[in-house]
């Protein structure tokens, strides 16, 4: 089995079913070199800021999902996120990621003056990750500055994405033709998906890591699915025994879909993300830093607000404060050698 870039999709769903311990460690050595080719030994660091958990939405596995009445939400200031990105400044952080639910309540204009001042102000990269926003509300804020956005298409598989992505009534929902769009207009395009979804098939999984390649994205997230008991899916799973055929939300599989991720696009950045780092407290951000990742996200809500972002139970980081999560992850990146990235950290325009 080969492992270029070019890769088909069959051997990228070969290498998804691998479990022959020797050719995993073959498979995690590749990804790695084909990292430090490409994207060097910097690991980047993005200051993550969630600035609301209001969410129209009701997708099946999500615990923002607007059916939740269990949490409390939350719309964060403008003095609040300003104070978050002058952390990120003083921590030396070249990004910040602003993410939030579905949020309407998120106005065109009062983000737009944000991202401004943020342009203005400092020297950090700003990335969005707001869900299916208007084009025009995505073509303002890129005229006020922002440089990147990040959308994840969750599956290729339309049927599975229909049936745990419910669109708003009267509005069809379609994030792959958005990431086309959102390139269009300028920005650094991320995406990636979940993985271990009940009912994903090996074979769509290989198609989505081929999609990431076929879409030339600039940046990849990908996690392993993790059930929440207050959403639909997290119930069914709850109650149903797995079926083989279906892909499995395990911690290898996940480094199996980062270390591909990064054979097929090598010059992405990738980060080693937060669901990595719950299913493996221990070790599983570096383990995905050594299995194809050169980004880490550390998280600068407010410790009042983080609780309140479940998106899954059990995540990483929701009982620390930004400082301690910058000690946490620098301590990581120098434990397994990497050094931390200066600057914003975008696209790769040269392998290093
Ligand atoms: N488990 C793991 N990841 C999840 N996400 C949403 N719900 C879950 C879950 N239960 C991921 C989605 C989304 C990102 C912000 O979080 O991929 O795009
Ligand atoms: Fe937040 Fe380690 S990154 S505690």
């Amino acid at each position: 089995m080969g492992l270029r870039q070019d890769m088909p999709t069959e051997a990228i769903e070969s290498w998804l079913r691998e479990d022959r311990e020797d050719r995993l460690q073959a498979l995690w050595r590749s990804a790695d070199a084909v990292r430090r080719e490409h994207v060097g030994d910097a690991v980047h660091l993005r200051g993550l800021i969630e600035i609301s958990n209001v969410c129209v939405r009701s997708c099946a596995y999500c615990g923002l999902r607007a059916p939740n009445r269990d949490i409390d939400r939350y719309r964060m200031s403008e003095a609040e996120i300003m104070d978050c990105v002058a952390k990120a400044v003083e921590f030396g952080y070249g990004t910040v990621v602003m993410q939030a639910g579905e949020d309407p309540g998120i106005e065109c204009e009062w983000l737009s003056r944000i991202i401004s001042r943020i342009k203005s102000e400092t020297p950090l990269a700003v990335t969005l990750s707001l869900g299916e926003r208007p084009m025009d509300d995505l073509r303002a804020w890129r005229e006020a500055g922002a440089d990147r956005y990040l959308l994840r298409f969750e599956t290729s598989d339309r049927a599975l994405y229909d049936a745990i992505h419910p669109p708003l009534p009267g509005r069809v929902s379609d994030r792959i033709v958005m990431l086309r769009e959102i390139k269009a207009l300028g920005y650094e395009a991320g995406s990636g998906v979940l993985i271990g979804l009940p009912g994903q098939t090996y074979r769509s999984l290989a198609e989505d890591i081929a999609l990431f390649r076929e879409l030339d994205l600039d940046m990849i997230g990908v996690g392993p699915y993790i059930p929440h008991p207050d959403t639909p899916l997290g119930q069914q799973v709850a109650c149903q025994s797995p079926v083989s055929w279906s892909v499995p939300p395990t911690e290898q599989m996940a480094y199996k879909v980062v270390a591909l991720a990064r054979i097929v696009r090598p010059d992405a950045n990738i980060p080693s993300t937060t669901a990595l780092a719950t299913i493996n407290q221990v070790e599983g951000r570096e383990l995905g830093l050594q299995r194809g990742a050169n980004v880490v996200m550390p998280n600068l809500t407010p410790p009042e607000y983080r609780m309140r972002y479940e998106i899954y139970p059990g995540k990483a980081c929701v009982g620390e404060t930004a400082e301690q999560c910058r000690t946490c992850l620098r301590g990581r990146i120098e434990s397994i050698g990497r050094t931390i990235g200066l600057g914003q950290g975008g696209r790769a325009k040269m392998a290093v």
